[in-house]
């Protein structure tokens, strides 16, 4: 499959790594010429007892979307929205276009999509991007894709092409019809985790032995938990439960927003918390931790 992965972060190099290696024909593009140049098509994929390198085409020209069957969003929300429009008026009628991004900021263009061609995606496979280049596989998670509306049959057979593809890299893909939901149970994880990091300045598991940071945590998924029940989207008997449980799974990780905070780039707290402020806002459901967290983080950042 001629595959283009657009971002050359932590997931994006992860990504292209795994499906160059199991053989597919992958390009990775990055807006930065003198990066793209010095990488000079090649990764380095550290997994916990091997460095595996791969060799794919890494350039900064937007050309090679021409020819692309899958383009895989590997951004922050923010750019989202403008490389849908470069990639869709750059490739095929057929081209598949998907989106890898933490939080619900992102969503709009795969809402007003009912063709099949904007599929979105979430995964909990763990990426650290060591340097540019090189990253590190440091654990493996499920990765689910779907479409937001119904698709026309042959497009949800490109999917399940995608996720065999993907699940034959190493990266365990399904296919699900709830892809929104799952979006949101990530996202729950995500609003009680990644600000309280930032404010406490701590690795995620250093938050359950601070008695405000856990009530807080507490609250900010429960409030997240009340606007999805109330949206309809079924995140699960503890949303609660599942984020103190990936607290302690990951408890040395430096979470990715403070990992942000830390290398003075933007956050994503507005495609997290803040979008669930606004979710909550449309739907007059208060939501004052969340609020109070998304202030205080881009007071941090
Ligand atoms: O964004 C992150 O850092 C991760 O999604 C998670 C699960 C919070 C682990 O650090």
């Amino acid at each position: 499959m001629n595959i283009v992965v657009i971002g050359p972060g932590a997931l994006g190099s992860l990504f292209s790594a795994r499906l160059a290696v199991s053989g597919q024909d992958v390009t990775l593009l990055d807006h930065n010429v003198t990066r793209a140049q010095a990488l000079a098509n090649r990764l380095v994929l550290s997994t916990a007892d091997q460095d595996i390198e791969a060799t794919l085409t890494i350039t900064a020209h937007p050309a090679c979307l021409a020819d692309a069957e899958l383009i895989i969003l590997a951004v922050k929300s923010p750019q989202v929205d403008g490389l849908i429009h470069i990639a869709q008026s750059r490739t095929g009628p057929d081209t598949l276009i998907l989106g890898l991004q933490n939080g619900i900021g992102h969503l709009q263009p795969f809402k007003d999509c009912a063709t099949g061609l904007l599929a979105l995606g979430v995964t909990s496979q763990g990426a650290t991007l060591v340097k540019p280049g090189h990253v590190r596989h440091g654990g493996h998670g499920p990765t689910t894709i779907g479409f937001l509306h119904p698709a026309p049959d042959q497009r949800t057979a490109m999917l399940k092409r995608v996720a065999a593809a993907m699940s034959a890299a190493g990266l365990a893909t399904e296919v699900v019809d709830d892809i929104e939901a799952r979006l949101w149970q990530k996202l729950l994880v995500n609003a009680g985790i990644n600000g309280l990091t930032v404010l406490y300045d701590c690795p995620n598991g250093q938050l359950l032995g601070i008695a405000e940071a856990r009530t807080r945590l507490i609250a900010l998924v429960e409030e997240g938990a009340l606007v999805a029940r109330q949206k309809g989207l079924d995140v699960g008997p503890d949303p609660v439960g599942r984020t103190l449980e990936v607290c302690r799974a990951t408890a040395n990780n430096i979470s990715s927003m403070l990992q942000d905070v830390r290398r003075g780039r933007t956050t994503e707290i507005l495609a997290i918390n803040g979008a669930l402020v606004a979710e909550a806002k449309k739907l007059a459901t208060p939501v004052p931790e969340n609020e109070l967290l998304t202030r205080q983080v881009l007071m941090k950042s």
